[in-house]
């Protein structure tokens, strides 16, 4: 018989249906077993009942969670269901009776879960944020592709740092050469860019980051815009545009995954334009502000590289802020707080930043340089900026940052042969999908996360 899926269920009411999935719990009453079926697309219940066929109600009976199983029924209206429906069994193939699943409904420790990867996103929790990440992902796309840019990707192996040499994976490549693995695709996107207009790249990237907080993984999925005759503003547009989508389609789709998550979605519906932009100036000011008020105490500390808030306590407290710091997390918390809206920072201290960002004209110590910081805690999820766009600039900047001319002498020929204005930005999927499901750490967001301390399963 052909297969049904459960997502499709109340489309056959009346209906004998096949289906084929894993048992996910079970419950029985002497007279009834209750069988909860996942098969991907939701988790249905279906009821044997023993008067009708002892032999069924004995092999149903007899399963363990987890088992492989094949089920045949009636639909039913039910309006207790959560998917308003269930199925009144009439037949079951047992594929694999399973009485050992290692994760069961009560409750595990984190490490034992994550060293369950490949069994724990079977639960509905898991299923609940890898759909939402699937959602995410195709919203992405679809706002780039309908506004008239190109997908070009960028190579993962790559001859040297875009984001500073001290997060790079190094991998032997042939005859003694080495390969980094990608930390960005900008540099790459800057060429298509001039060749294609508006281009996206879409892939892993990679971060040796000892840092063991919440927001990072050694390897990340980001989306990467870059956009010829464009300025940092220009950036701050687009990204605005592509977080509003993103955040529609979000309460559009996955409204039954948000409920599974209990996202408190009333904090998603009240994300609308424009977002607030502020100047680093004015972003300095307003931190200064909360540590004076004594709300950031011990920020600062806790922001150290590879410190987690949670050592906050263990470490001197910083009373201020100075300007030409970077921010740490609980300073872009504290700067998304004031205004319960992605806020948009931009004009970042040149020094802190990367070797290729325009500087403003009038005031070369800032960079033209953007990220944003998500509401709730969640941090920077978007950073990027305008380049620079002049030749001999670029090039005391490779200096300056110890970089090696001779490999990027491919880039350089960008500024010698139709140099222009441009400007992109990188998202991080994994961030933009703890937001979206109100989760706590990013370890949860894609299905197989690499971290400090984590490379299997
Ligand atoms: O701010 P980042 O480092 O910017 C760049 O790499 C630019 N070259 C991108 C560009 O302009 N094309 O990283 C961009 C985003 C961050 O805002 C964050 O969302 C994510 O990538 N990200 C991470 N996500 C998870 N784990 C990590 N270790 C991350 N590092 C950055
Ligand atoms: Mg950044």
């Amino acid at each position: 018989m052909q297969q049904t899926y459960i997502d499709q269920l109340k489309g056959h009411i009346g209906e004998t249906v096949t289906l084929k999935g894993w048992l996910y719990n079970k419950r029985s009453s002497g007279k009834l077993v209750f069988l909860q079926l996942r098969d991907g697309t939701g988790i249905v219940q279906c009821v044997v009942f023993k008067p009708n066929d002892e032999a069924l109600y004995d092999v149903a009976d007899s399963l363990g969670q987890e088992s492989s199983i094949i089920v045949t029924g009636t639909v039913k209206e039910d309006a207790r269901s959560p998917i308003g429906v269930e199925l009144d069994v009439t037949g079951l193939e047992v594929l694999q009776n399973v009485h050992d699943y290692p994760i069961t409904p009560k409750e595990h420790g984190t490490e034992f879960l994550m060293d369950h990867r490949h069994l724990w996103i079977r639960s509905k929790r898991q299923h609940a944020v890898l759909k939402i990440r699937h959602t995410v992902i195709k919203a992405v796309r679809d706002y780039f592709d309908s506004n008239g840019f190109t997908l070009a990707d960028t190579p993962i192996f790559t001859p040297a740092a875009c984001e500073g040499t001290t997060t790079l994976f190094e991998v032997d490549y042939f005859d003694d050469e080495k390969a980094y693995l990608t930390q960005s695709g900008q540099l790459y996107n800057e060429a298509t860019a001039m060749a294609l207009g508006k281009t996206y790249a879409f892939g892993p990237t990679f971060r040796a980051e000892k840092s063991k907080t919440r927001r990072h993984l050694t390897e990340f999925w980001m989306v990467e815009p870059e956009v010829a005759y464009a300025g940092y503003e220009d950036m701050m547009d687009l990204g605005e545009g592509l977080i509003l989508f993103i955040v529609d389609r979000v309460l559009n789709d996955r409204k039954q995954e948000l409920a599974t998550l209990e996202r408190d979605t009333t904090v998603l519906e009240a994300i609308k334009g424009p977002f607030p932009r502020l100047h680093y100036d004015d972003a300095v000011k307003m931190l200064q502000e909360g540590y004076d008020k004594g709300e950031l105490a011990g920020a600062q500390a806790a922001s150290l590289p590879g410190q987690g808030a949670e050592d906050a306590g263990k470490l001197p407290a910083v009373r201020r802020f100075e300007w030409g710091g970077d921010f740490g997390a609980p300073d872009e918390t504290y700067l998304s707080k004031q205004f319960g809206l992605p806020v948009f920072v931009h004009h970042f201290p040149t020094a802190i930043k990367g070797f290729y960002f325009e500087v403003d004209k009038d005031r070369p110590e800032c960079a033209l340089g953007i990220d944003l910081l998500a509401p709730e805690g969640y941090g920077e999820i978007i950073g990027g900026g305008e380049r620079a766009a002049n030749l001999d600039y670029l090039i005391s900047q490779l200096k300056h940052h110890d970089l090696p001319q001779e490999i990027f002498e491919w880039y350089l020929d960008l500024r010698r042969y139709g140099s222009v204005p441009h400007a992109g930005f990188g998202m991080g999927i994994e961030r933009t999908v703890a937001w979206m499901a109100g989760i706590e750490h990013v370890r949860e967001t894609i299905p197989f996360p690499r971290m400090l301390y984590r490379l299997r399963p």
